[in-house]
C-alpha cells in the first residue's frame, strides 16, 4: 500500500510530503526530512517540551492554535492542518516574534534544548491569550508553560517574558489566509492507506471494522512513546480525532456527552465549567502540550494505571458508550479494563462517548494527585472521591483511585463500608483503613507500595477533614510570585 501523502500549511506555502511512513512522528519529519533542525529532541516522550510545535487548526471562522509535542505527534496527524515551528516566527527580515523579542529581553533565553519549545509554547500563549492592553496574569504564564521544563531552573525570567510579550508591537498572523489555504488543501486530500483518519463517525466505524489490525490512536500521546521508546512499527493507523461527531461535547440534562476524540483541554475545560474544584487537578494532568493533543476517550482506551482521568470519572459515575457498525453498548467505566492495558473492546469496536453525570445538589467533590513534581508529573496515588450526605449519613459515595492495581479502579469495599454510615471522624478513619487494605499496589520508581496504600487511607483522612471545612494545606495554594517576593 502507499502511503498517504501528507499536506500542510508552513510559512503561508502548502508543504506536500510523499511515502510518509504511518508511525513516523512529526519530529522526525521536521528534522530529518526537511532540515528544520531548531525544533529539539529532549525526553521524546513528551514529558520535556523541548520538541514543541504549534498547530492551527479551523475552528468555525477563526483559526486554533494549540502548542503540542512533535515527538510523540504522528506526522500524518497534521495532514490538513497549518504548522508553525521556531523557525517560523520572525520576519522575513529578521525581526523577532514577541514571542522570542520578550524572552531576550528578559534574559529568558538559556540552553538551546529548552528555548526553541519554550518560544513556541510562547507563541502558542501568544495567540491564544495575548490582548493588546490586557496583562497576563503569573498564573496563566504558569500554566501555559507547564508542558516545558528547564533543567537549569531559570524559570523566572521565562515567565517574566510570558508577561511582558503583549507590550511589544502586536504581530498578528493573517486566519482568513491561512483557513483559505486549509480549504484548498482539504479539496486536495487523497484517500488514505496506511494512514486511515476518516471525518464521520460511520466512516470511522467502516474503517475499524475493514482494518481491525490497524493500531488505532486518539492523540497519540501514549502511542508515541511505543514509537520513540520501544521502537515499535505499525502498518496501518487509524486515528480517530478526525471524525466529526466524536469531537463534540453535548448537553443532557443528566449527564455530559463528551466525544471520544475530545481534546484532553476542551474536555477537561467542560468538567471544571460545572465542578470548579476540578482546576487544579486539571491543570496537572501532564502538560498543557499534551493535554492539547491527547483526547480523553484516548485516555479511557488506553487504561493505563495511573491515567489521572479514570479515577474521576469512575467516582463521578461515567459511563461509556462502545460503538461499532450497526450497534452499540453502555457500560460503567469501571467494568471497561479487564487487566493491566486490557479491555473489554471487540476488535470492530470503538470507545465513542464518555456519559459524565451532571453534578447533584450537596455533591462534596475533591480529586487529589500525589506526584513528586507538581507541574507536568504523573501520579504515584490519584485518589477522587465523591459524597453525598443525607441526615448526616453517606447515602451516595463515589471512589476512584489510580495508581494502585493494575487499572484504575473503584473502592468498591470501601464504598460498601461507607454506605449509610455516619459520617464522622470515627467512620472516616475505619474507613481509611479500609481502603489501605482494598488495593496492594506495586513498588517503582514513583512510590512504593507501603507509601501507596499509607497515603491513600490519608488522603481520605483529608477528604474528611476538607469536608468539614478544614482549610487545605497544599502547593495548590502557593504562589512563585509569593516565593520570589
Ligand atoms: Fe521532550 Fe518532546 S522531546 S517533550
Ligand atoms: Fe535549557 Fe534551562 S533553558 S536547561
Amino acid at each position: 500500500m502507499d502511503s498517504r501523502t501528507i499536506r500542510f500549511i508552513r510559512r503561508g506555502r502548502p508543504v506536500v510530503l510523499g511515502n510518509v511512513p504511518p508511525d513516523r512522528t512529526l519530529l522526525e519529519v521536521l528534522r530529518e526530512d526537511l532540515g528544520a533542525t531548531g525544533t529539539k529532541e529532549g525526553c521524546g516522550e513528551g514529558d520535556c517540551g523541548a520538541c514543541t510545535v504549534v498547530v492551527g487548526e479551523p475552528d468555525g471562522e477563526r483559526l486554533r492554535f494549540r502548542a503540542v509535542n512533535s515527538c510523540i505527534r504522528l506526522a500524518h496527524s497534521i495532514d490538513g492542518l497549518a504548522l508553525w515551528t521556531v523557525e517560523d516566527l520572525a520576519a522575513a527580515d529578521g525581526t523577532l516574534h514577541p514571542a522570542q523579542q520578550a524572552l531576550l529581553d528578559s534574559h529568558g533565553s538559556q540552553c538551546g534544548f529548552c528555548t526553541p519549545g519554550f518560544v513556541m509554547s510562547l507563541f502558542g500563549m501568544y495567540q491564544n491569550h495575548v490582548v493588546p492592553g490586557e496583562p497576563v496574569t503569573r498564573a496563566l504564564a504558569q500554566e501555559e508553560l507547564s508542558g516545558n521544563l528547564c533543567r537549569c531552573t531559570g524559570y523566572r525570567p521565562i515567565l517574566d517574558a510570558a508577561q511582558r510579550m503583549g507590550e511589544l508591537p502586536r504581530v498578528a498572523v493573517d486566519e482568513g489566509q491561512v483557513l483559505a489555504q486549509l480549504r484548498d488543501l482539504r479539496r486536495a486530500g487523497d484517500e488514505a492507506a496506511t494512514y486511515l483518519a476518516p471525518d464521520t463517525l460511520a466512516g470511522l466505524l467502516a474503517a475499524r471494522a475493514a482494518h481491525p489490525e490497524a493500531q488505532v490512536v486518539a492523540g497519540c500521546t501514549d502511542v508515541g512513546l511505543w514509537v520513540t521508546k520501544q521502537h515499535r512499527r505499525f502498518a496501518q493507523v487509524l486515528d480517530v480525532t478526525r471524525a466529526r461527531e466524536l469531537l463534540r461535547i453535548e448537553d443532557y440534562p443528566q449527564h455530559l456527552a463528551i466525544g471520544a476524540a475530545v481534546s484532553l483541554t476542551d474536555a477537561f475545560a467542560a468538567l471544571v465549567a460545572e465542578r470548579p474544584q476540578l482546576k487544579t487537578f486539571a491543570s496537572r494532568f501532564a502538560g498543557l502540550p499534551v493535554r492539547n493533543a491527547g483526547t480523553l476517550g484516548g485516555n479511557v482506551a488506553n487504561g493505563s494505571p495511573i491515567g489521572d482521568s479514570m479515577p474521576l470519572l469512575i467516582a463521578l459515575g461515567a459511563q461509556l458508550v462502545l460503538m461499532k457498525q450497526g450497534g452499540h453498548r453502555q457500560l460503567p467505566l469501571e467494568s471497561f479494563h479487564t487487566g493491566y492495558r486490557a479491555n473489554v473492546l471487540a476488535p470492530n469496536e470503538l470507545v465513542a462517548w464518555i456519559l459524565v453525570p451532571r453534578p447533584r445538589e450537596g455533591e462534596f467533590l475533591r480529586a487529589y494527585k500525589i506526584s513528586k513534581r507538581f507541574d507536568d508529573d504523573i501520579s504515584a496515588v490519584c485518589l477522587v472521591v465523591r459524597l453525598e450526605l443525607e441526615d448526616g449519613r453517606v447515602a451516595r459515595i463515589g471512589i476512584g483511585a489510580g495508581g494502585v492495581a493494575a487499572t484504575p479502579v473503584r473502592a468498591t469495599n470501601t464504598e460498601a463500608f461507607l454506605a449509610g454510615q455516619p459520617w464522622t471522624a470515627d467512620t472516616a478513619r475505619q474507613a481509611a483503613q479500609v481502603l489501605r487494605a482494598e488495593f496492594q499496589p506495586i513498588s517503582d520508581m514513583r512510590a512504593s507500595a507501603a507509601y501507596r496504600s499509607e497515603v491513600l487511607g490519608n488522603l481520605l483522612q483529608r477528604f474528611w477533614l476538607e469536608s468539614q471545612g478544614a482549610a487545605s494545606i497544599n502547593l495548590e495554594q502557593f504562589q512563585l510570585q509569593e516565593a520570589a517576593a
